[in-house]
This record gives C-alpha cells, structure tokens and sequence, in this order.
C-alpha cells in the first residue's frame, strides 16, 4: 500500500474512533475495534485496483470474506456506498461510521463535506451523470452527518481539531511500552 493512502486511512480511522467514542457515551452500541479496523483497512485494494479496473470496494470486501473476516469485510463494501438499508436505520453501526469518516478526510487532512466533495466533483466528475452521482452522494452523506451530530454534544466541524494530533495508530506500540 503506497504511503499516501497509508496516511489517509490512518486518518479515516482516527475520525472514526473519535466520533464512535462519543456516539458509544450517548447509547449506541458499536464496537470502536471494528470501526478502526475497518478504517485502517478500507482501501486496501484501492491501488491494485486502478490496475485492474476493478470497485476497490468489492475487491476488498472479496479480500476479507475469504480470509473469514465477514464483518469487517461488509464495512469496507460499503465505504464508499451505503445500503439503502443502513442508511435509513435510526441504529448507528460501524460501516455508517466508516463510510463517513472517510468523507470528512482528503487525502490525509480532516475536511468538510463541502470540501472533500467539490474535491470529488474535480476529479471524478468527468461527466454529468458522475457530477449528478456525486452530488446525489454529498445529499446522503449530508443527513447521515446531521443523523450521528444530532445525538452528540460536539459539532461536526470540531472533527477538523484532531488534524493537530497524529493518528494514535500510527505510534508503534514498542514505542509505547518501551
Ligand atoms: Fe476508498
């Protein structure tokens, strides 16, 4: 996996361990492991895939079913895409987290939805049809943010704070207990 897109999902994951943390104090039942899991791993077949022209969601989430990882592997199926199913759930799971924390990160800065779509409009909005895609997804995406901040103390603009501190995942753990 290239370092850019080591670096941005150390990033994914951090967002979604932060805002899974305070989800977890308000009620919802999430399992904060599978979260970072899934953000750590989520584009882990995105490069192989711009070779092979394959959905690097399917690709990944082919990757975990065989090595027996069935939940993570539907998180990362649908981190780019949703089910209609989880969307419209008044429970939050992790795969919505997932799929939400990575469109607050561009490349490996935590940004607004504003940002990292016009962002997506540049570079995969090569038609009208993908332009009207993307911005039919920043819809969705824009009430699933409203849908997780309704229920917590914090906005969601203060997600942007952690760019200051480095993915905790990134500290190696012979660092820690040295
Ligand atoms: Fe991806």
């Amino acid at each position: 996996m290239p370092e850019h897109i080591v670096a941005h999902s150390l990033r994914v994951a951090q967002v979604g361990v932060y805002i899974s943390s305070y989800l977890k104090i308000s009620g919802e039942d999430l399992d904060i492991g599978l979260v970072e899991a899934g953000g750590l791993l989520h584009d882990i077949t995105k490069m192989d895939s711009i070779h092979t022209g394959e959905n690097h969601a399917l690709s990944a989430f082919r990757l975990f079913q065989t090595l027996g990882y069935h939940e993570l592997a539907d998180i990362v199926r649908q981190h780019v895409r949703l089910d209609q199913d989880i969307r419209h759930d008044p429970h939050i799971n992790e795969a919505l987290i997932v799929n939400y924390a990575d469109k607050r990160v561009k490349h490996c800065s935590i940004v607004t939805l504003s940002e990292r779509f016009e962002d997506l409009l540049i570079r995969y909005g090569t038609t009208p049809e993908r332009r009207e895609m993307i911005r039919r997804l920043y819809d969705e995406v824009s009430e699933i943010e409203f849908n997780i901040f309704k229920r917590l103390d914090i906005g969601f603009n203060s997600l942007n704070d952690l760019n200051v501190f480095e993915p905790a995942a990134k500290v190696k753990p012979e660092e820690i207990y040295k």
